[in-house]
């Protein structure tokens, strides 16, 4: 099936920031809790084991898997922390996820644009569940971006166009409505705009449902960095570990 870009409510600027939250907080669930076995390993691809790294995380929203990676699958990583960062940063979600890895991981409170990533945020980049909100020319920018600053560039993605990965996107009201309570944090807006006006399920879905069918190719993929010469691009899926689920990666890292 082709990419289709269609309108996402997490790209809206006007998408009320608790919204949002539901969102990549519910995100940031399935992230930790799914049968992603694989991405950990992916990730680590990024960087090279002996150097002492400092991460720059776009996209991070609610921080994605880092911080049950960083103390499970990753933890072995003493030499790597991880700034947050993104166009809508989650101020007091970044502080626990501090609190909660004890500094490994940290939130950058003021927004960092994905395309045009501040020169003072040096380090291999990442972006878990992010490209795929982009269009060709923006994605194809923030690929050369991380190549005029010559920073590595991990790119992953849980989801893909094909039809097993599609049809089981129906049951995501029913997970929302099964799983919120074990969301963190407890947000009484979260259980109100689920249980009593059921928005979360439906902003979910949807998203989720867009999400998958924006997400690039390995083709697609090779297309965009085609032109981003003295660098090499490893690209491909994995299959995530246990269930059909795959994992599309890009990993960029300037020639040796
Ligand atoms: C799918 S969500 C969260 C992805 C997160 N990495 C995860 O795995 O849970 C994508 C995030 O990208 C952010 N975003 C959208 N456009 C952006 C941009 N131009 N630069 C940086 N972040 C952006 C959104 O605010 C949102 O938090």
């Amino acid at each position: 099936m082709a990419r289709v870009h269609l309108f996402e409510f997490n790209d809206q600027s006007w998408l009320p920031d608790a919204w949002r939250r539901y969102i990549t907080e519910y995100l940031q669930f399935m992230l930790e809790h799914g049968p992603f076995d694989e991405l950990p390993t992916l990730i680590a691809r990024t960087w090279d084991r002996e150097d002492d790294v400092g991460v720059v995380d776009l996209c991070s929203g609610s921080g994605g898997p880092w911080p049950a990676y960083l103390e499970g699958p990753l933890e072995q990583f003493e030499n790597v922390d991880v700034l947050l960062t993104d166009l809508h940063p989650n101020p007091d979600t970044f502080r626990r996820i501090e609190e909660r890895t004890e500094g490994r991981a940290s939130g950058c409170d003021d927004p960092v644009d994905a395309t045009d990533v501040p020169a003072r945020l040096e380090g291999p980049r990442t972006i878990i569940n992010g490209l795929h909100q982009f269009e060709p020319e923006q994605a194809r920018a923030i690929l050369a971006d991380a190549v005029d600053g010559g920073e590595r560039i991990g790119v992953f993605e849980i989801m893909d166009r094909r039809p097993i990965t599609l049809l089981p996107l129906v049951l995501i009201p029913l997970f929302v409505l099964l799983l919120t309570p074990l969301v963190r944090p407890l947000r009484p807006g979260r259980f109100l705009w689920t249980y009593l006006l059921p928005v979360t399920p439906l902003l979910i879905f949807w998203d989720g449902l867009v999400s998958a069918l924006r997400v690039y190719s390995p083709d697609e993929l090779r297309e965009l960095v085609a032109e981003l010469d003295d660098y090499d691009w490893d690209i491909g899926t994995v299959s995530a570990g246990k269930g059909p689920q795959r994992i599309t990666y890009l990993i960029g890292k300037p020639d040796q």
